[in-house]
């Protein structure tokens, strides 16, 4: 199976919001069909059925729901971190094909998360004893890029992000608010193909995480990079993303619980 062959008409992949189309724009990244994920805690279980997802270049994918409904569970399926109890189809369209992500071996899926993909976690994940330039950096040396490439690169991320001046400073003597900008930067320095977040704005106020959420969202999928957003606040995505994602809880009985994931619209 190649990418080419998966290609949607351009009108299928373009919404009424979307700019001028970029390489790849419509592409499907991530293909998942009846993936489920099964998670046993102090006899107590947990089942996450996906019945059928894709995440398309340029799109923006917001994961909506309360605590403990499995969204960071699908992040990590999404993320390569976490392999799914048993699946139909759990592939990656690279530019040289699809790949079969539950069979890959270890070091493979690290090759594979550390080129194509980037993370905005809720704290930020800086490390602090390192500068924010560098901690932008880190992303762009573990993949051997040029050091004018990267540089050039950090230079214009910091612009957009407004941390420009903030490059020679610890990620401690930072606001929240600067951090976040600085861990977009640091998930996009890559430029991998798929970026995910799982509340990337939580530690921020209201006004603060709306701005962040603007300008990730025209670094991202604006881009024609594919974006997933996990978050409990709609509101803070309805004016942004592409399509929505909910999960429907089912009590078997009081020792397990079935989550399965469900598009919703931008209402609810
Ligand atoms: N390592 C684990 N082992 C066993 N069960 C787990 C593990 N991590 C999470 N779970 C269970 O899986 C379910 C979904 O957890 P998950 O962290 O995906 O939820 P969430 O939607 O991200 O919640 P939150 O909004 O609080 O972050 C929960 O019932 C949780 O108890
Ligand atoms: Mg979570």
């Amino acid at each position: 199976m190649t990418v080419d062959a998966r290609q949607p008409a351009p009108s299928q992949a373009a919404g009424p919001s979307r700019r001028a189309a970029s390489p790849g724009r419509g592409q499907i990244l991530l293909e998942l069909k009846n993936v489920r994920k099964i998670r046993e805690k102090g006899g107590v279980t947990f089942e996450l059925r996906v019945p059928r997802l894709e995440i398309r270049a340029g799109e923006f994918l917001a994961v909506v729901g309360p605590s403990g409904c499995g969204k960071s569970t699908l992040l990590d399926f999404l993320g390569l971190v976490l392999k799914p109890t048993d699946y139909e189809l759990y592939s990656f369209f690279s530019t040289a094909g699809g790949i079969d992500l539950g069979s890959l071996s270890e070091n493979r899926a690290a090759d594979l998360r550390r080129s194509e993909l980037g993370y905005v976690l809720q704290s930020g994940g800086l490390l602090p004893y390192l500068s924010i330039a560098d901690n932008i950096l880190l992303p762009a040396r573990l993949n051997r890029l040029g050091g004018d490439f990267a540089a050039r690169r950090l230079k214009k991320l910091a612009e957009r992000l407004g941390i420009a001046d903030q490059l020679s400073k610890k990620p401690g003597h930072l606001s929240g608010g600067q951090r976040q900008r600085a861990a977009i930067a640091r998930a996009l320095i890559h430029n991998p193909k798929l970026v995910l977040a799982d509340e990337p704005t939580a530690a921020v106020d209201y006004p603060t995480a709306r701005e962040i959420s603007g300008l990730f969202r025209d670094l991202t999928s604006r881009s024609g990079r594919g974006l997933v957003v996990v978050t409990h606040d709609l509101e803070l995505v309805r004016p942004l993303a592409d399509r929505f994602v909910s999960f429907k809880m089912q009590r078997l009985n009081a020792r397990h619980t079935v989550s399965t994931l469900t598009e919703v619209s931008a209402d609810g």
